[in-house]
């Protein structure tokens, strides 16, 4: 018994001498200026009220007026710097895997999987992000993809009836397409299945990862389980075919084969591969098609020119011809009215990272492992970077060459440096066929009235129910 008390009173002592050099050493680096609120909780309470309504800016806009674009926080359990400045977020974002790592909460990363790309690092990462890349750059979408995207998303426009929720209808598309392209299935009861237990997965992102805690945690785990046993069997499959000297040209193929010849992946590699994109290119996509068309409803200007675009484009095809490359590059429109979505709504508002060593920025230090949350979407909305930025104006991207690319350090609805969203042309082109064939088949009126909200992300509140009116 004495020697407990012993071991736990140095324990303790160790513990109070730890913490005190950490304070006095924070005490001598210049942090960020901010505001740590109350203990434990810090800001996080104020963040989720802010995130909760259709207006979250004031938590930032409060905070940069008081202290500056780049400022200390404590939100989620520890103290983050957030940054609002555009510089600040691109230097974050090319440092990547040199200054910063990529962190994902713990429900987060759990469900992924540890060989997820989101996750990975290193020079795994860099491989598997310019694989992504090679598979959904515009060649590979201009000769394999678009067939594809044209007709699924015509079967599924076919289907509906004269009320939806157009975000679910939406996920549902972004779903049947990233199935297809990721392993050549065509829509069915499989793929309906595998969406069901996605959508458990997904839900699980947002909550405590305790399962003793947690009914939806606990779910989420059970339905990645399943996930990852019918991915499993598929790549099995594959591998089996694979090595008779059957090819597929799709992800899974791509996978298996050419340069992971020498140097294979596991299944396990794979299913966590899988798993990760079908989340990154799922929701983000499907929220974006929604948001378009919550912001041209509300802009019966946008949406009158954006039908002309596209009636304009459907007038010199024979009733149900597809789609072809160069009526998606004759859609200028349209690209103005995805920028602007992706401006005032990305459901990407910002990178979370972890520093790995201190580092300078704009004369502050930032202690080694401390988060910081590179803000796209306070770059985005701010008054000195876009005119009238909190206004919905698809037409100020009229002469904007920033239309297509990815560069710039005030427009990065994809992100940037290592870490760039391997699937941004490949959202564009989804994205525009599905306003394609909507604006040319449908006239629609909101069914009810919905709120745009921002947490746990970004989504209208009862998913856009529309009522539906087919066009001659
Ligand atoms: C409108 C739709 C989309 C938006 C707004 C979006 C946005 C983003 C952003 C901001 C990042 C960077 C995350 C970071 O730096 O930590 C990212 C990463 C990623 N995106 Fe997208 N994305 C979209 C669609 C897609 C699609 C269709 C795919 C499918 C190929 C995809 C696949 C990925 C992957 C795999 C990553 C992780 C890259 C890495 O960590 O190396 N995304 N996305």
């Amino acid at each position: 018994m004495a020697i407990f008390v012993h071991y736990l009173s140095i324990l303790l002592i160790s513990a109070v001498i730890f913490l005190l050099l950490r304070a006095y050493r924070l005490r001598l680096l210049r942090l960020p200026p901010g505001n740590l609120g109350l203990p434990f909780v810090g800001e996080t309470l104020q963040l989720i009220s802010a995130y909760k309504t259709e207006n979250p800016e004031p938590f930032i806009d409060e905070r940069a007026k008081r202290h500056g674009s780049v400022f200390t926080t404590h939100v989620f359990g520890e103290p983050t710097v957030f940054s609002a400045d555009p510089e600040t977020n691109r230097f974050i974002l090319q440092n990547e895997g040199k200054l910063f790592e990529c962190s994902y909460p713990g429900s987060i990363s759990n469900l992924l999987g540890k060989h997820s790309l989101l996750l990975m690092k290193g020079n795994l990462h860099k491989r598997m992000h310019s694989l992504t890349m090679s598979f959904a750059n515009s060649s590979i979408i201009k000769d394999q993809l678009l067939v594809d995207i044209d007709r699924l998303i015509r079967l599924n426009l076919d289907s509906w009836t004269d009320r939806i929720l157009l975000m679910e209808a939406a996920k549902k598309i972004t779903f049947e397409l990233a199935v297809k392209q990721l392993m050549s299935f065509d829509p069915g009861e499989w793929s309906e299945s595998l969406r069901k237990h996605y959508v458990l997965v997904i839900e699980g992102f947002f909550t405590v990862p305790l399962p003793l805690f947690s009914a939806t945690y606990r779910r989420a785990i059970k339905a990645r389980r399943e996930v990852a046993g019918a991915l499993s069997k598929i790549v099995k499959e594959r591998r089996e075919e694979y090595e008779k000297g059957e090819r597929k040209n799709d992800m899974l193929g791509a996978l298996l084969g050419g340069e992971w010849e020498e140097d294979q992946l596991s299944n396990e590699q794979i299913v966590d591969f899988m798993v990760a994109l079908l989340v990154a290119g799922y929701e983000t996509t499907s929220t974006i098609m929604t948001l378009a068309v919550k912001f041209l409803t509300q802009t019966p200007l946008a949406l009158a020119q954006l039908k002309e675009e596209h009636d304009g484009i459907r007038l010199k095809k024979s009733g149900s011809e597809g789609l072809q490359w160069s009526d998606y590059k004759s859609m200028p429109f349209t690209q103005c009215v995805i920028n602007e979505t992706l401006r005032v709504a990305n459901i990407i508002s910002g990178v979370f990272r972890r520093t790995v060593t201190d580092v300078n920025i704009k004369g502050y230090t930032i202690p080694k492992g401390w988060k910081v949350f590179a803000s796209f979407r306070a770059v985005h909305l701010d008054h000195d970077h876009f005119k009238d930025a909190r206004t919905f104006n698809p037409w100020r991207w009229k002469n904007n060459n920033l239309g297509t690319s990815c560069s710039g350090n005030f427009y990065t609805p994809f992100g940037g440096g290592p870490r760039l969203c391997p699937g941004y042309e490949l959202a564009r082109v989804e994205i525009s066929v599905f306003l394609h064939h909507l604006v040319t088949q449908f006239s629609w009126v909101p069914a009810e009235e919905d709120k745009l909200v921002f947490f746990p992300t970004t989504r209208t509140q009862k998913r856009f129910p529309i009522n539906l009116q087919r066009r001659r």
